[in-house]
């Protein structure tokens, strides 16, 4: 069984290059197998498992609904006019237009909006992976003076003149008066619904050969080798939930050092979490401050080995060596292959003031 899988690795990382090498004209490969796809590159990509949800706030249907109304609802801003979707929109990739965040009162934050979706899997949220959990994360943007503008006093007491409200809350937690904890929860189990798994590359993971392009097979097997994109976007979610320095602030003034303001540990200076790949496509412009405009840039930066020399740079940020039609598959891959078909993920309609709770 090894020998097979390492037979099948070989042949899929190493036929199609060669192929490839030297050239800009898109050849036919040969089809890759289910099994091939999963061994694919240092560890396994593949189709997310269930979400882990934490034991003291069990998923059921009517938290997720309450979540989903406190999502978009924009009372939990200080003037009414700031929802969590005004910057994780369902319409914009569950991200926003960018390239960093408007908040309350016009004000920009330093920082672009990751996607809310998948955010389920993230080990540590933000892109310094500074909170722990969903939980703890959704209280923070309604007092962030940049964002929602709010005090969590004002927001519960806002909340607890809303009559329908107030009977949702002591129907799915059962106690009153509502708390800061009960809305994060709620919030938090909604988010744990934003989850894909059904891409184009999910359903060829689960053994369907025609759900992938030619060029985007080809491009999952640049993503898995010359690439070497899965040595960090790995795993269901296409993400290691690590922190890596890709070389984008030594030419700032002030540059923002990410992770190492978290752990003041050196070796995270200016590193920045690995976003996942799912759903890339609908979320321009890229990186944690929104400044390259299309995937395709983004390739073209990694193509380059990274933005400025940075001492702390990532060792793996080093030229590639892609050509354009390499370049072309990758971006057919995430700008295709990744994106959502569920639903629950690409569906989602915000809900009108109109009818959320009064
Ligand atoms: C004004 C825009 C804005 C609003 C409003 C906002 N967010 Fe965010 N959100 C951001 C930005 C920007 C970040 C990244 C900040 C950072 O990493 O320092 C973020 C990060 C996150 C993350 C972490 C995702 C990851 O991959 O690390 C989650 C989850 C999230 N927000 C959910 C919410 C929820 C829930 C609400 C409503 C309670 C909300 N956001 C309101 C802009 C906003
Ligand atoms: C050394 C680890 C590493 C490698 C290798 C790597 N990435 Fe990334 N990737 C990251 C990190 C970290 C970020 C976020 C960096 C930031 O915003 O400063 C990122 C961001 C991205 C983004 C932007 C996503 C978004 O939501 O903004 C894309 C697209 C992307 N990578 C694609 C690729 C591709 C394609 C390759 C291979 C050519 C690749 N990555 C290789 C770690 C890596």
């Amino acid at each position: 069984m090894g020998k097979i899988v390492a037979l099948l690795a070989v042949t899929v990382l190493f036929i199609p290059l060669a192929a490839l090498a030297g050239s800009d004209a898109v050849k036919p490969v040969p089809p890759i197998t289910q099994t091939s796809a999963l061994w694919l590159g240092p560890v396994k990509l593949g189709v997310l498992p269930a979400p882990p949800i934490p034991p003291d706030n069990p998923q059921t249907a009517r938290k997720i609904l309450l979540g989903k109304q406190l999502y978009f609802d924009t009372r939990l801003s200080r003037d009414n006019t700031i929802s969590c979707a005004t910057c994780h929109s369902p319409a914009m990739g569950w991200s926003d237009k960018g390239p960093t965040s408007k908040g309350i009162d016009g004000q920009m934050g330093g920082r672009r909006a990751p996607p809310a979706s998948n955010s389920a899997y993230n080990p540590l949220q933000f892109w310094d992976g500074r909170s722990p959990s969903l939980e703890d994360q959704a209280k923070g943007p309604i007092q962030n003076p940049i964002e929602m503008g709010n005090t969590h006093q004002v927001m519960i007491r806002t909340v607890s003149d809303i009559p329908e409200y107030v009977e949702e809350f002591r129907e799915v937690f059962g106690t009153s008066p509502i708390t800061v904890d009960q809305v994060a929860q709620a919030i938090a189990a909604f988010e744990r619904t934003i989850v894909t798994t059904d891409s184009p590359f999910d359903r060829f993971a689960k053994g369907d050969e025609t759900a992938l392009t030619c060029i985007e097979k080809k491009g999952l097997e640049i993503f898995n080798g010359k690439g070497r994109c899965s040595c960090c976007h790995w795993g269901p979610n296409f993400s290691d939930g690590r922190f890596h320095n890709l070389g984008t602030h030594m030419n700032m003034g002030k540059p923002d050092n990410g992770r190492y303001d978290i752990t003041k540990d050196p070796k995270d200076m200016r590193a920045f979490k690995t976003p996942t790949m799912r759903d890339v496509g609908l979320r321009p412009p890229y990186l944690h401050m929104g400044n390259e405009k299309t995937v395709e840039d983004v390739i073209v930066f990694y193509n380059k080995g990274g933005g400025f020399k940075d001492p702390n740079m990532d060792p793996m940020m080093i030229p590639l060596g892609l050509s354009k039609g390499e370049i072309r598959a990758l971006v057919a891959f995430l700008e295709h292959a990744m994106t959502s078909l569920n639903p629950e993920v690409a569906d989602v309609k915000p809900i009108p003031a109109s009818e959320l709770p009064k």
